[in-house]
């Protein structure tokens, strides 16, 4: 799947209005995505509130959240999306955390996964029950700096321009087909927290416009 509706080099920050409209087929049941999130979850609220405002063709019909004090879990209450902390620390394993998201995932339903936030390394055991059906989205233009402290890695590099990616998750971390990019550039005067404030603007952006072409996707695959 390629990113062609959206010109990363163009504007990266645009999103077709286009895609969007299409992406919503009132003859399709919309799309069923089970949000993994770890902290603040400002991508899984841009969703919500997408779908809120009938931008997007889809559902979430179940948040999963690892830390008790996640605050993607008090966004959720807002748009009355059912919760489940799934703590980590009460697993043997990353394959019983995994168990315990697909059980969850498919009690409810849910037809893709997306990691918006999700700061643990998956398994075979997500990627064997969702296949090729799980998105990322990682603050860097991979496959440059993927791992964690992706924004302190670019700063460190002293590359001009860095961004965000979202991409079908592999189990390699940070890697797998990506579906969209956005480029940011980085300021002479940037500081970790700084950057990474104008690379979510972005991330939001593509958030979207990656889960629009999904939904498409899904609706042409169906008739
Ligand atoms: C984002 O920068 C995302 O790229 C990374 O974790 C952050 C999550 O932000 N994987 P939020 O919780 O959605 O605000």
């Amino acid at each position: 799947m390629t990113a062609n509706p959206v010109s990363v080099n163009s504007n990266p920050c645009l999103i077709s209005p286009e895609i969007g409209k299409s992406a919503l087929a009132p003859a399709h049941p919309p799309l069923k995505l089970g949000v993994l999130a770890s902290g603040s979850g400002s991508n899984f609220e841009v969703i919500a509130q997408a779908i809120q405002n009938q931008q997007l063709n889809a559902e979430i019909p179940v948040l999963i959240y690892n830390n008790p004090e996640a605050k993607a879990a008090v966004r959720a209450e807002k748009y009355g999306i059912p919760s489940i902390l799934l703590n980590h620390r009460d697993c043997k394993s990353r394959e019983e955390l995994d168990t315990k998201i697909v059980k969850t995932f498919q009690e409810y339903d849910v037809e893709w996964v997306v990691m918006a936030g999700w700061m643990r390394i998956v398994t075979k055991v997500l990627f064997d029950a969702f296949p090729d059906r799980v998105i990322n989205i990682h603050p860097s233009l991979l496959p440059s700096f993927p791992g964690i402290r992706a924004v302190e890695q670019a700063l460190a590099a002293k590359v001009k321009i860095t961004g965000c990616t979202v991409h079908i998750a592999r189990l390699e971390v940070d890697s797998g087909p990506i579906l969209m990019q956005a480029a940011v550039p980085v300021l002479p005067e940037d500081t970790a927290e700084t950057l990474h404030a104008r690379i979510q603007v972005q991330e939001h952006k593509i958030m979207l416009g990656a889960i629009a072409l999904i939904a498409e996707s899904n609706r042409k695959y169906c008739d």
